[in-house]
């Protein structure tokens, strides 16, 4: 019944048209069936494949990787010319990083990575006032918010072009925690929120600024989780290198608010529902590892570790309460 009234009451971000008949007979629902994360596979075959993402990073399986060392940052540490736009695009609030022609891109190499990559797009992922919303996870715990930083292998001239290569994409993402002051760094995207409260509307932000700034702190940039993956959203191309990094942001309660509470997902009929929960649950690892990069601090770098807790396991059977 809830379920019912969901989906009734416009398409959250976990509901995707399914395509298709559409036949206006017998009061047959309009094109938009419920079709959470779980059904993206019917939607799309690439859903339900082996390399998607997000993930939980496990750290007690970490494997570390010393050739993961610094990610080179260029035009980070700028504020460009022009203009960015923030958008609500009915299922998050992206901000075109696409600089004029002409301009420097902003780009990142490096940190193992095969190539440079070129800044596209940044969006957010989160949850509801009462629950966190990463897409990643961490030992299995959701963190409050996530940023998702795309760049574009800048061997490929299209997204579509790059979305057939396992090293096409390269996101940075970054997970939000909870602090006692505001984040600063963030008042130009939150000022512009209220603009963009209705699916589809965009904003041309007051200013540009220095991307770096949206990060975790420099000294903690060569911390961070590797591996092969794929974008969150249908369609799920497997083309993306992942990396996570393991220092949160901070940013205040009042702020993550503002993205809980002003956006919108696109409105059909009813009042439009506000934007919350987007975020695609962890997909299986299968058999690929995530690596922690040489500067990471979590990663047990041994393999009897993992074990430990399982030898603990017989003897904290007989204190769990099973009903
Ligand atoms: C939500 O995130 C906070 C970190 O800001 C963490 O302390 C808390 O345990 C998380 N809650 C859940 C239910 O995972
Ligand atoms: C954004 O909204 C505020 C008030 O809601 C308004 O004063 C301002 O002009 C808007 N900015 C743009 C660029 O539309």
């Amino acid at each position: 019944m809830g379920q019912g009234l969901w989906w009734g009451r416009g398409c959250p971000w976990l509901c995707v048209p399914l395509g298709g008949g559409g036949g206006g007979t017998a009061g047959a629902p309009t094109a938009v069936l419920p079709a959470g994360p779980s059904h993206w596979k019917e939607l799309k075959a690439t859903c339900g494949g082996d390399k998607q993402s997000p993930v939980n990073i496990d750290r007690r399986w970490l494997q570390r990787d010393g050739g993961l060392g610094d990610i080179i940052f260029e035009g980070y540490d700028q504020a460009p010319p022009g203009k960015w736009r923030l958008l609500n695009d009915g299922h998050t609030v992206m901000l075109s990083l696409e600089s004029e022609p002409g301009a420097e891109h902003i780009a990142i190499s490096g940190g193992g990575l095969p190539g440079r990559y070129r800044a596209l797009q940044l969006h957010f992922h989160w949850g509801s006032p009462s629950r966190n919303g990463s897409e990643h996870t961490v030992d299995g715990q959701q963190l409050p918010m996530e940023l998702h930083i795309v760049h574009i292998n800048v061997k490929y001239r299209t997204l579509g072009e790059a979305k057939g290569h396992p090293s096409g994409l390269a996101v940075l993402g970054c997970f939000f925690q909870v602090s006692e002051a505001a984040n600063s760094n963030y008042n130009t995207i939150i000022g512009g929120l209220r603009n963009i409260s209705h699916a589809g509307q965009a904003v041309d932000l007051a200013s540009t600024f220095r991307l770096g700034t949206l990060l975790p702190h420099i000294a903690q940039l060569s911390r961070y989780y590797r591996y092969q993956g794929s974008l969150t959203t249908p369609d799920c191309s497997e083309a993306v290198i992942w990396t996570v990094f393991e220092e949160p942001v901070g940013i205040s309660r009042e702020q993550l608010q503002a993205f809980v509470s002003t956006v919108h997902f696109p409105a059909s009929g009813a009042a439009p529902l506000k934007m919350t929960n987007n975020f695609r649950p962890p997909q299986p690892l299968r058999s690929r590892k995530v690596f922690s990069s040489r500067d990471a601090t979590a990663s047990c770098g041994c393999p009897r570790c993992p074990f430990a807790p399982l030898l603990l396991l017989p003897l904290l059977g007989p204190f769990s309460s099973s009903p």
